[in-house]
């Protein structure tokens, strides 16, 4: 006899689970199927979801940040090498064919929805991005993964990873992203889980969903990593916010006390001194070009210790805009803790999408990605003269 399982849209749902956010760990009450179940009548959109034991819109709720914020980590040490961004996603997991049909047949479209959340959490927390790979790819067409996917699950299946993590001791914290894939995890996230231990590792969960919300995801994931200190502050997002959800999943890294915009902020400072951001301090740069000489005083943020690291410079700056002089350092600043760049004129910053170093001798529009480095003590009058070749230099 025919199996059937059937499948619906459920756009309603969709709007009541609409929108990024963070979460308590707001498990499914609705007890995850595990009898195999084939899928013989495919779902239109991804907003499609296993009728059978998807949960109702009153079994899972959505917190608010506000509503969690409660939560401290005033204990928690986050450096940026302490920290792994391990993620699942499709788009890293199919094989990408050229010919498919993406409307006449759903399909996998890079850049994955985790792929994209891990990325801004890599950003703001400078941590090392690891992505789950199985060795064995799932087909890049909806229907076909999913059936893979919910064999997979049936037989409760450990797909062979490509990689495991290379020196996994190292990390204290680890921030892990993943799909709901069939009300629960993708079977590869539990192969990761089991091959990687997280014991006595701080985990953040994040995740990108359908209508289904997280359901037993997290249940899941506490019982294979059951040796790793959970958070229930989970972010969850649905599929269709998550390419709009840069700034929510930043502030929610701020309001765990990763954000690299969170200088000042005790949680991720490290209780031993840093060597460099200590000495760091007080130190000033020279800036020369056309018989010149304007000096900066740099922050003690890990921005202008990098840029510092680079000296002496000797490069072409540009013209942007009618405030700024720019030019692109040879290695990206890490801005893990370092302050977000608020004076006016004067004002030694780093942009960090487009890796430029800033001076400016105009105001300025704060940006959540614009970083300070320093302000100028003297010769600020000839910022707005820079061109052509400069050189910048440690100033004794
Ligand atoms: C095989 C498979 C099974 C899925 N099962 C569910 C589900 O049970 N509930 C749900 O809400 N979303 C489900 N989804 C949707 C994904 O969770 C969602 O599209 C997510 O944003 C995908 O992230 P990715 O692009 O990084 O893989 C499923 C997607 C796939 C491919």
């Amino acid at each position: 006899m025919k199996k059937c399982l059937a499948f619906f849209l459920v756009i309603v749902m969709a709007a009541l689970f609409a929108g990024c956010g963070t979460s308590e760990n707001q498990e499914s009450s609705v007890a995850d199927s595990s009898e195999a179940q084939s899928v013989t009548e495919a779902p239109e959109t991804m907003e499609a979801v296993p009728e059978e034991t998807e949960p109702s819109s009153s079994e899972i709720s959505v917190v608010s940040q506000e509503e969690t914020s409660e939560e401290t980590f005033g204990t928690e040490e986050g450096t940026g090498s302490n920290i792994l961004v391990a993620y699942f996603s499709w788009a890293d997991n199919a094989v990408l064919a050229e010919d498919v049909d993406a409307v006449a047949s759903p399909s996998v479209i890079p850049p994955g929805n985790v792929q994209q959340l891990a990325g801004w959490v890599q950003e703001k927390t400078g941590g090392d991005l690891f992505s789950i790979r199985v060795t064995d790819p799932y087909p890049s067409d909806w229907d076909d993964c999913l059936s893979r996917a919910n064999q997979e699950r049936g037989e409760d299946a450990r797909p062979a990873l490509a990689e495991n993590v290379a020196g996994l001791e190292q990390y204290d914290i680890v921030f892990l992203g993943y799909p709901n894939w069939w009300y629960g995890v993708p079977m590869a996230l539990l192969t990761f889980l089991e091959e990687n231990d997280l014991s006595g590792k701080q985990v953040y969960l994040f995740c990108s969903h359908g209508t289904g919300g997280l359901a037993n995801s997290v249940g899941r994931i506490t019982e294979a990593a059951s040796g790793a200190d959970i958070s229930d502050n989970i972010f969850d997002c649905f599929e269709e916010d998550t390419a709009s959800s840069e700034e929510e999943i930043r502030g929610w890294v701020s309001e765990l006390g990763f954000s690299a915009d969170s200088a000042g902020d005790e949680s991720v400072e490290s209780e031993e001194p840093d060597m460099e951001v200590s000495d760091m301090e007080q130190r000033q740069i020279s800036v020369q070009f056309g018989g010149y000489t304007v000096i900066y005083e740099l922050n003690d943020g890990t921005a202008a210790a990098s840029l510092y690291e680079q000296l002496p410079i000797t490069v072409e700056v540009e013209d942007y805009s009618t405030n700024e002089k720019i030019f692109y350092p040879d290695q990206a600043l890490d801005t893990s803790g370092a302050p977000l760049a608020a004076a006016g004129a004067g004002t030694l910053a780093y942009y960090e999408p487009w890796g430029d170093v800033v001076f400016f001798y105009g105001d300025y529009s704060e940006n959540p990605s614009l970083f300070e480095l320093g302000q100028v003590v003297s010769g600020g009058e000839h910022i707005s003269e820079m061109s052509g070749t400069i050189t910048i230099e440690a100033a004794e």
